[in-house]
């Protein structure tokens, strides 16, 4: 996975393909100068502290998508980390897929798809992490919901 990029955010970066995209990123030839873990609780994220102990261009900082104050407070965070580069690159991976209703589509309640919505397509929509990404001048990927703030 060639990746040029100098500063990445990841989210969701506790466990599943969040964690590894941080584990494979840090070994790349060209590593990132900055690489972003955002999670849900960072203090219990045991896997991503002990690489954050090896790597010391690996920063963990709180992200939880579904609560506002969480996205402004990791936006600023982020932005105090990567200062005048902005930010590269946005792995925009935290998700859920819960069936509380069994595993067909017209089985869930509406409750339940609008969690999904909301933790899968809103939060990144409203996510000021990407006004971070519209500040670096070297932006190497796109992201859903980039095309409306400008960033193809
Ligand atoms: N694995 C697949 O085959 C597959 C296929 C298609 C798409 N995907 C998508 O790829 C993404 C990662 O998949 P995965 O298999 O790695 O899933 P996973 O093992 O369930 O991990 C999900 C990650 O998202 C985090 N997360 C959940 N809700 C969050 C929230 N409200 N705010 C911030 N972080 C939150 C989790 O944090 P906690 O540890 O705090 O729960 C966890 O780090 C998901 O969006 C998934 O829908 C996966």
């Amino acid at each position: 996975m060639p990746v040029a990029s100098k500063t990445i955010l990841v989210t969701g970066a506790s466990r599943g393909l969040g964690l590894e995209f941080v584990r494979q990123i840090l070994q790349l030839p060209a590593a990132p100068e900055v690489l972003i873990a955002a999670c849900r609780n960072p203090s219990s994220a045991n896997d991503l502290q002990t690489l954050a102990k090896a790597n010391p261009s690996l920063k963990v900082i709180k992200l939880d998508v579904e609560k506002d104050e969480d996205i402004i407070s990791a936006a600023q965070e982020t932005k105090n980390i990567v200062g005048d580069r902005g930010l590269n690159l946005l792995i925009n991976n935290a998700g859920i897929l819960v069936r509380t209703e069994g595993s067909e589509l017209r089985t869930q309640s509406r409750e339940n798809m609008q969690r999904h919505f909301d933790v899968n397509c809103s939060a990144v929509r409203s996510n000021r992490v990407i006004s971070l990404l519209v500040a670096s001048t070297d932006v190497s990927c796109s992201v859903s919901g980039a095309r409306e703030v400008g960033i193809e």
